[in-house]
């Protein structure tokens, strides 16, 4: 199903009973997250939240802050016009298993066309709603003698729509700021010409400047590294909102080279529309909320970005990072401004990534068939702690589903792997933690590995580059080293199970 709009899914949550409206006065700075982070750490993650009246600098801001709108199983599900995540997993998986193919390269090219099939591809119009306000300011010729509009150093007034005046979140005390958290930024390859489209947070630094926190490994920062050694200046579009499929998408681990509004098309049943930009020839999606264009310039010196209370559950502390000018601020004139918040777990982020790790498991499965299940709990912040199920038929394949998986796109961050069998719920930790003690020989057991790292990790003793750890806690067969008997877990016979069944509900 395809939004209009931010606004247009927040109706469906309100009609859904998935929504709570805040109409009271409420800060951007802080108070919006603390009333998130109560409802986030709810039972299966709690309501959406509207602040319909949210103050920047005690000013009540004209724009609506959405929180929390895709914070369950039941928002992800709605988000992608469907009962259950579940669902939508089989249908991309069916597709996908037209032609098994037999390399993770012969895997993505699939998954491509199977995106295709649906007629997915974006299209571009001409007219769309995030042109209702159009606010540019004059590109300067270097971004050495930036002329800053007149209007744009009004700053504090509500109106025209700088970004001072958006209700951007400052989500935690010692954050350096406020952090656009659910940016949407479009960038291109300068060799191919290849779109991507990226989350990655972005920290106002003041009207007409921003962090660009693209990290090493990411999609955009090749790009970015591709525009520093050709000393072009890069166009980049950010955008807010739109369809809820948008932020997904963004945040959605597709190889470089894959056009993730393909994907989005594909969630929502409905081509994306794009629309070129006012300052630069990139596009967005027509029915963005908001669109902040601008470039970076690649002779100018990289900026300390952070701090950012970040979904580790830590603050990441300051980075160097480009510097994002700004071009044009254009908006829908019913704009909602759709935020998250992260921190220690569980946040609203342990659904997004996990409607991608239960999206992608059919990709896992294709390069991996004895693969039965995968999970990122959440005390793992995504990817520091994975679980995974196999069928095992013969002796080390647990360790060839950790090499494998620690060499798979952003898999190569995860810290931990555990391998138990295929009869162990993955989704249950306590079920996983009690195999891994019960079934493993510590040394025998576990591998450690070296490789890159999540940048986000304060662990390592260097930033972006670690050591990894694997358990296997499958049932050791001949070949492991394993040499007496393996006992039988305990289980009660059916028929005994039955039988009291009976007795129990039998009323005397
Ligand atoms: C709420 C949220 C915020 C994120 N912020 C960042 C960020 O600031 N920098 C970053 O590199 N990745 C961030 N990510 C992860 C990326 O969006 C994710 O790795 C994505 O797949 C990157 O796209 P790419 O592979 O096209 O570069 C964030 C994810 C979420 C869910």
């Amino acid at each position: 199903m395809a939004y209009d709009s931010y606004r247009d899914f927040i109706n469906a949550l309100d009609a859904a009973g998935e929504l709570i409206r805040i109409a009271q006065l409420v800060a951007t700075e802080l108070e919006i997250t603390e009333i998130a982070d109560r409802e986030m750490k709810k039972p299966g993650g709690g309501k959406a939240l509207l602040f319909e009246q949210p103050t920047v600098n005690g000013v009540v801001s004209p724009f609506p802050v959405a929180i929390n709108t895709l914070g369950s199983w039941k928002r992800m599900a709605m988000s992608m016009g469907a009962e259950t995540v579940d669902e939508v997993a089989n249908e991309l998986g069916a597709l996908m298993k037209a032609k098994p193919p037999t390399s993770l390269r012969e895997a993505m090219k699939l998954l491509s066309l199977a995106l295709d099939l649906r007629h997915a591809k974006p299209k571009t119009v001409k007219s769309g709603s995030c042109k209702d306000v159009i606010q540019k300011f004059d590109a300067p010729a270097s971004a050495k003698s930036w002329p800053p509009a007149p209007d744009w150093q009004k700053g504090t007034s509500l109106n025209p729509p700088t970004l001072a005046n958006l209700p951007i979140l400052k989500c935690w005390p010692l954050d350096g700021g406020r952090f656009i958290t659910l940016p949407c930024v479009v960038t291109r390859d300068p060799d191919t010409g290849e779109r991507n489209l990226g989350m990655y947070r972005i920290q106002i630094y003041d009207d007409k400047t921003t962090g660009m926190h693209w990290q090493l490994q990411k999609v955009a920062a090749r790009h970015g590294r591709r525009y520093y050694e050709r000393g072009e200046r890069m166009p980049v579009a950010i955008f807010i909102g739109g369809d809820p499929m948008f932020p997904f998408a963004a945040t959605a681990p597709m190889p470089d080279g894959l056009d993730e509004f393909l994907l989005a098309g594909y969630l929502r049943k409905k081509s994306v529309e794009m629309i070129k930009c006012e300052t630069n020839d990139l596009e967005v999606p027509a029915n963005a909320d908001f669109v902040i264009e601008g470039y970076i310039d690649p002779t100018e010196p990289l900026r300390d970005e952070g701090p950012f209370g970040d979904h580790t559950g830590y603050y990441t502390l300051p980075e160097p990072y480009p510097v994002f000018h700004i071009t044009a601020i254009t908006h829908r004139k019913d704009a909602v401004y759709p935020a998250t918040i992260v921190g220690i777990p569980p946040m609203e982020d342990f659904y997004i990534g996990g409607a991608s790790v239960k999206l992608f498991l059919p990709i896992f499965k294709m390069n991996f068939p004895e693969i039965v299940d995968i999970a990122l709990p959440a005390e793992g912040v995504f990817h520091n702690l994975v679980f995974v199920s196999i069928k095992k038929t013969y002796p080390m394949q647990a360790y060839k589903i950790m090499h494998g998986l620690w060499g798979m796109g952003q898999m190569m961050f995860t810290k931990f792997i555990v391998v138990v069998d295929a009869d162990v719920n993955v989704h249950n930790t306590s079920e996983v933690l009690f195999h891994l003690t019960a079934n493993t020989d510590p040394q025998r057991d576990s591998i450690f590995t070296k490789g890159p790292s999540d940048v986000l990790d304060h662990a390592t003793s260097e930033i972006a580059v670690g050591s990894k750890m694997g358990f296997d806690a499958t049932k050791k067969i001949p070949g492991e080293g394993f040499k007496r008997a393996w006992p039988p877990l305990i289980k009660m016979d059916e028929a005994v199970k039955a039988k009291v069944e009976s007795i129990l509900n039998t009323k005397v």
